[in-house]
C-alpha cells in the first residue's frame, strides 16, 4: 500500500513553464477534514506538514489518525509497517509560515469562514514557492472568490475530500474562473495517485455533491414542516426506497445542522433563486442550537448514543 517516500506527481507532457512536481504537501487545519487528508497523504508516500492554530487540535488530529491506521491493520488493509511509516511522513506545527515556503502544494482544511480563509489564502500566496499550487478543501465557498486575493489565481483550486476521508474514494476537484488546465491535471493526477477518483466541476454555488444533496435535506425538512411525514417515515422512505445508506434527516444531523444551514444560505445568495431558500424549521432548529449529532441533538436525540436510534421528542408523533 504505502509506495516510496520520494513518490512524485510529475506532468511533464503538459510543458508549462512552472509546472510543479509534488513532493511535499503542507495541510493546513487539523480538525475533522485536515487529519484525514493528512494521513492519505502520508499513506501514499507523501512528506506532509500539518499545521493548525491550536496545539490542542494537532494532538487530537495524530492520535485519529493513528487509531484509524489501526482500523485499517485489524480489516487487514496495511500492515503495521505500513503505519509506521505513514506517521513518520507527518510532521506537526503551530505556525503554517514555518512551513509553506517548503510546499509543493497547500491544502487548506481550517474552519468554514470566508473571512478566515481570505486571510489565509492571501498569507499563503506571499509565504509559498511562485509554483506551489494552493487547493481549498471548502465546502461551498466560491474558489474564485479564494483565488482573487491571491497573485496566482491560475494556481488556486479546490479539492473537495468527503468524509471520512481515508475511507471515501471521491474528490471533487473544482475550477475556478481563472484555474489554469496545467493546475487542474496535476490535482486530478495527484488524486488518482492517492488512491482517489476525482470528478472535475465548475466553480458555482454548491459545486455538485452539496447542490444536489442540500436542496434534498432542505426537502426532507420542508416535509416534516408541513406534516407531511414523520422523522422515521421520511427516513425510512429513501433508505428503503432508494437505497440511500443514510436518511436525509439522520445524514443533516451528521453532517451538522449548521453546516446544512449555511450551505443553503451560499446558494440561496450565489443563485438568487428561492428554491434554495432555507425551510423555516432548519433556521429555526439552528437558532435554538439543536445542531444534531455534535449538539447532542437533532431530528434524533443522541443522549444515549450516536446512532440514531431515538427520534427527538420534539418530532414524536401521537
Ligand atoms: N466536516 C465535513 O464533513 C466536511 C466535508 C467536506 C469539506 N469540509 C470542509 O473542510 C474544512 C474543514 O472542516 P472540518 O469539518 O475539518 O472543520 P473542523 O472544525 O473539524 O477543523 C478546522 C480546524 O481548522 C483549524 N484552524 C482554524 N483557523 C486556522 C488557521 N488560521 N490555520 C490553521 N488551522 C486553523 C481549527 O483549529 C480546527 O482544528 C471546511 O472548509 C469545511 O467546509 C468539511
Amino acid at each position: 500500500m504505502i509506495t516510496a517516500l520520494n513518490k512524485f506527481v510529475y506532468l511533464e507532457s503538459l510543458n508549462h513553464k512552472d509546472t510543479v512536481m509534488i513532493q511535499k504537501v503542507v495541510v493546513l487545519g487539523a480538525g475533522t477534514m485536515g487529519n484525514g487528508i493528512a494521513h492519505t497523504f502520508a499513506q501514499n508516500g507523501f512528506g506532509v506538514s500539518l499545521a493548525d492554530i491550536s496545539e490542542k487540535a494537532l494532538e487530537k488530529g495524530m492520535k485519529i489518525i493513528e487509531t484509524n491506521l489501526g482500523r485499517m491493520i485489524q480489516k487487514g488493509l496495511i500492515s503495521e509497517e505500513d503505519k509506521r511509516s505513514t506517521l513518520t511522513n507527518i510532521t506537526t506545527c503551530t505556525a503554517y509560515n514555518e512551513v509553506a515556503g517548503e510546499a509543493d502544494l497547500i491544502v487548506e482544511a481550517a474552519t468554514e469562514n470566508i473571512e478566515l480563509k481570505l486571510k489565509i489564502f492571501k498569507e499563503l500566496d506571499e509565504l509559498a514557492k511562485p509554483e506551489a499550487i494552493l487547493a481549498s478543501n471548502t465546502s461551498s465557498i466560491s474558489i474564485t472568490k479564494i483565488a482573487s486575493v491571491t497573485n496566482r489565481p491560475e494556481k488556486v483550486i479546490g479539492m473537495h475530500f468527503m468524509n471520512p476521508v481515508p475511507v471515501m474514494k471521491l474528490i471533487e476537484v473544482i475550477r475556478g474562473y481563472a484555474t489554469h488546465d496545467t493546475t487542474t491535471q496535476i490535482i486530478l493526477e495527484l488524486s488518482e495517485r492517492l488512491g482517489k477518483v476525482p470528478v472535475e466541476v465548475d466553480d458555482y454555488p454548491g459545486f455538485i455533491a452539496n447542490r444536489i444533496l442540500i436542496p434534498m435535506i432542505n426537502e426532507a425538512v420542508y416535509s416534516l414542516y408541513e406534516g407531511v411525514a414523520g422523522v422515521y417515515e421520511i427516513d425510512t422512505v429513501m433508505k428503503l426506497g432508494m437505497a440511500h445508506p443514510m436518511g436525509p434527516l439522520q445524514l443533516a444531523d451528521f453532517i451538522g445542522l449548521d453546516v446544512c444551514l449555511s450551505i443553503l444560505n451560499v446558494m440561496y445568495d450565489g443563485f438568487k433563486n428561492p428554491k434554495y431558500a432555507p425551510c423555516p424549521l432548519l433556521v429555526n432548529m439552528v437558532t435554538a442550537k439543536k445542531l444534531g449529532v455534535k449538539s447532542g441533538e437533532g431530528f434524533y436525540d443522541y443522549s444515549e448514543s450516536k446512532k440514531a436510534e431515538k427520534i427527538s421528542k420534539q418530532f414524536l408523533r401521537v
